[in-house]
């Protein structure tokens, strides 16, 4: 079945940020009579949400969109393409030039347009483009009403039908860090603080809704600050009046947490909270205090392991993941050591590790030599995954034989809606299912039970660990 203005397939490359924004376009574009698509065979509208941080993500979408305009020349002519998010705000030229089958290239910050860019190329209007040139302005903090974006937060739909039981709310948009290595600020713009009030009447409406996680999210949460007349609400504020908004809701957690200016405040209110997640997510990107300042972090390894400990303090059972470059510009061998022994220092429970990647417009890439071998980079990246997989398979091994609190996510599968594999598939009984959910401390459980657990908390006796999973049985 069609509706009268097409289906429409979303495929999302990237962040939690990103996973937001289609789940906002697919809902803002149902409002507009388009019908979301079961998979992307049945769909007269494939839009990619790209992601820009690292080449490899580019790589990955020029390659999807090499084989839709394959199929849009050989058996689907009437197959509308569509390029949304980071890559459409960066690369919004080169796709023009390149694919003359895209139909549609919609940046970040201008995916509220997009209902009005779809229908005129349903009228043949040609190629629409859309973006709001971020790369070229000054990096300053704009008012939430003045963001078109803001239009598709507050549009979103809160059907208990629509809504899953864990959902995203937007705190800030866009980031003003200017990290050397990093592109988001030219892709995303600068930073956007939402007003408190409609991000508590998004987070209402999706806990009667049926929401029970909620991730508040920034680039750089912690910085979230909001001013109105005489107020100001800071982060620790908007956390604590979430959080009391809803008692009902059994878990809050919020990223990415930026290493400067986390406030004892913020920790005191997950101290008093204890619905909100033991977690953080504190990207250091270096163990070295010199490659630090070259990435313009803003913070040396004693300020960032003093944070870690203070937190520890305030509240002894957090956990920790963390994101570590590999082969930054000028890295020797003793600055990658300094990163390995901070990841074994700091003891994550999980590290996302990447490989030093130029990105063209950014201060690294005009300004450093992407100086380390391919090569060593490689083995940098390894050395960094091997220490972190023992570390984390230490910290699960830790929990075997006790009762974990597991909040059910979802049956272990092939998610279909998006580029990269979440689980495998287990076939098990007909009663029966590999289902996978995650305790406050954010560790990943995976047991056998019925589909109708998805949603709620149960208790999981840990019987099996690795460092990805922990395999445990429900406890009645
Ligand atoms: N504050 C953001 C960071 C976005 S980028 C957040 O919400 O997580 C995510 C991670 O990608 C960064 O923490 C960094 O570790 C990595 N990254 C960003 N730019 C990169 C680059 N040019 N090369 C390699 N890794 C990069
Ligand atoms: Fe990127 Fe640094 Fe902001 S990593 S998203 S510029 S905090």
């Amino acid at each position: 079945m069609t509706s009268a203005r097409g289906t429409v397939f979303v495929t999302t490359y990237g962040c939690q940020m990103n996973d937001l924004d289609s789940e906002l376009v697919r809902g803002h574009l149902t409002r507009a009579g388009f019908r979301v698509a079961a998979s992307e065979a049945e769909a007269d509208i494939v839009l990619l949400n790209t992601c820009s941080v690292r080449a490899l993500a580019e790589q990955k979408v020029w390659s999807q969109l090499g084989r839709l305009a394959a199929e849009k020349h050989t058996h689907r002519p009437a197959l509308v393409i569509g390029v949304l998010g980071c890559m459409a705000e960066r690369e919004a030229a080169h796709l023009a030039a390149r694919m003359p089958e895209v139909d549609v290239i919609c940046g970040p910050s201008n995916l509220d347009r997009l209902p009005e860019l779809l229908a005129k190329v349903a009228t043949q209007a040609g190629r629409q483009v859309s973006i709001a040139g971020h790369a070229s302005r000054r990096s300053s903090t704009l008012e939430a009403a003045d963001d078109g974006v803001e239009t598709l937060d507050r549009s979103r739909a809160f059907s208990p039908i629509d809504s899953k039981f864990q959902a995203y709310v937007r705190v800030t948009r866009g980031c003003n860090k200017l990290c050397s290595f990093c592109v988001v600020p030219f892709v995303r713009g600068p930073e956007v603080h939402r007003e408190p009030d409609a991000i508590l009447d998004e987070v209402k409406r999706l806990c009667d809704a049926g929401a029970r996680e909620l991730t508040l999210l920034g680039q750089t949460v912690n910085h979230y600050r909001y001013s109105d007349g005489g107020k100001t609400t800071t982060f620790a504020e908007l956390l604590w009046r979430v959080h009391e908004s809803v008692p009902e809701l059994p878990r809050l957690r919020f990223v990415t947490s930026y290493p400067r200016d986390f406030g004892d405040d913020i920790l005191d209110v997950m101290a008093a909270a204890p619905r909100i997640n033991r977690y953080l997510h504190l990207p250091a990107q270096s163990g070295s205090s010199r490659l630090l300042k070259l990435m313009n972090r803003g913070y040396s390894i004693e300020e960032y392991e003093a944070l870690v400990a203070r937190a520890r303090e305030k509240l002894p059972d957090v956990r920790f993941a963390g994101d570590m470059i590999a082969g930054f510009p000028s890295e020797t061998d003793a600055d990658h050591q300094s990163s390995v022994a901070l990841l074994l220092r700091v003891r994550y429970k999980n590290a996302f590790i990447f490989k030093y990647s130029p990105r063209e417009g950014t201060a690294a890439a005009r300004r450093l030599a992407d100086d380390v071998a391919e090569e060593t980079k490689k083995q940098r990246n390894l050395e960094l995954l091997a220490a972190q997989t023992e570390v984390s398979a230490a910290a699960n091994c830790a929990e075997l034989g006790h009762v974990l609190e597991v909040l059910v996510e979802s049956e272990g599968r092939l998610r279909t809606d998006r580029a990269s594999r979440a689980d495998a598939f287990v076939p098990l009984g007909a009663n029966t299912h590999r289902l996978i959910g995650r305790t406050r401390y954010d560790e990943i459980v995976a047991f056998d039970g019925p589909l109708a657990l998805i949603g709620q908390q149960v208790r999981v006796r840990a019987r099996e660990a690795t460092s990805l999973t922990i395999l445990g049985d429900l406890v009645a």
